[in-house]
């Protein structure tokens, strides 16, 4: 029974100074890998969905996700969670709710300030009612091919205020990390990251978790961070895994997911093991 509120699993990483890893998993073998890794190494972890892969691609629903989690979460021993990532439609966050995401993320880092504080109350007021979690995001927090805008970085005095107003549970950071491959080495401000961490409360939460370096993660997981959020590289290798054994001969198609879910196990057991957890 260790499927676990995303608030508590990140309350035990705070305790701890580290970080639980969130991973963008998209199919049963992207999520059944993080759960199998987590429990080989007696590691909490999250399993997130990108709304889109659930509408318009329909590449999985609501339901069918949340209940995977859950199902496979239940036969292991370490706290597993599950988290719809970016979105920034009510309805749709509160429908995922329903279909049994215990946390959600409202996005409304591209709103002006006094509406994302508005709309994001409005989720944590129904989430909180509802038995599930907020995450918000504050900054920008862009994508990695564009160079990225300092001024865009989160202000601690700003992000005292809206955990203040909001009420939400953990917050997304713009500190120098963005969506995707970063074009040159990424450097996260550290300095604003002692500075939000001091001026709130909340859980704060990294972004574009590919290509970061281990030295800086591991720097961030001590200084405040107590979520990665982790997808291009996951989902860039599972793409890659099922092109390899489904043109591969000699491999039968019912063998296929079994040797696509080795090649993210591996993969997990090497980056899960950067949590402290
Ligand atoms: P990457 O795709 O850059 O790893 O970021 C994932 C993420 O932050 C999901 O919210």
């Amino acid at each position: 029974m260790a499927f676990l509120r995303v608030r508590e699993i990140l309350k035990q990483a705070d305790e701890k100074k580290t970080s639980v890893i969130a991973f963008n998993c998209i199919d049963y073998s992207t999520i059944y890998s993080v759960i199998a890794v987590a429990e080989e190494l007696n590691k909490p972890a999250i399993c997130m969905l990108y709304p889109e892969h659930a509408y318009g691609k329909n590449v999985i629903n609501l339901a069918g996700f949340a209940s995977t989690v859950k199902s496979l979460a239940e036969r292991v021993s370490v706290p597993i969670g599950v988290h719809l990532d970016h979105s920034s439609d009510y309805s749709f966050i509160i429908e995922a709710i329903k279909s049994g995401f215990t946390s959600v993320m409202y996005d409304g880092a591209m709103l002006p300030l006094e509406e994302n504080i508005a709309n994001t109350r409005k989720v944590v007021e129904t989430a909180h009612l509802l038995g599930a979690d907020v995450e918000a995001e504050l900054g920008y927090i862009g994508l990695a091919e564009k160079d990225l805008d300092t001024d865009a970085y989160t202000q601690p005095e700003i992000a005292a205020r809206f955990v203040n107003e909001t009420g939400v549970d953990s917050l997304a950071i713009a500190i120098g990390s963005a969506h995707g491959i970063y074009a040159s080495t990424p450097h996260l401000d550290l300095q604003r990251l002692d500075e939000i961490n001091a001026a709130t409360e909340a859980f704060l939460v990294l972004h574009g978790g590919t290509g970061i370096p281990e030295d800086q993660l591991e720097a961030a997981f001590t200084r405040g961070i107590n979520k990665l959020n982790v997808g291009t590289e996951y989902l860039r290798l599972w793409k890659s895994s099922m092109a390899k054994y489904t043109m591969d001969e000699t491999c039968l198609p019912e063998e296929a997911p079994g040797k696509v879910q080795e090649q993210l196990m591996n993969y997990l057991r090497k980056k899960m093991q950067l949590t402290k957890m």
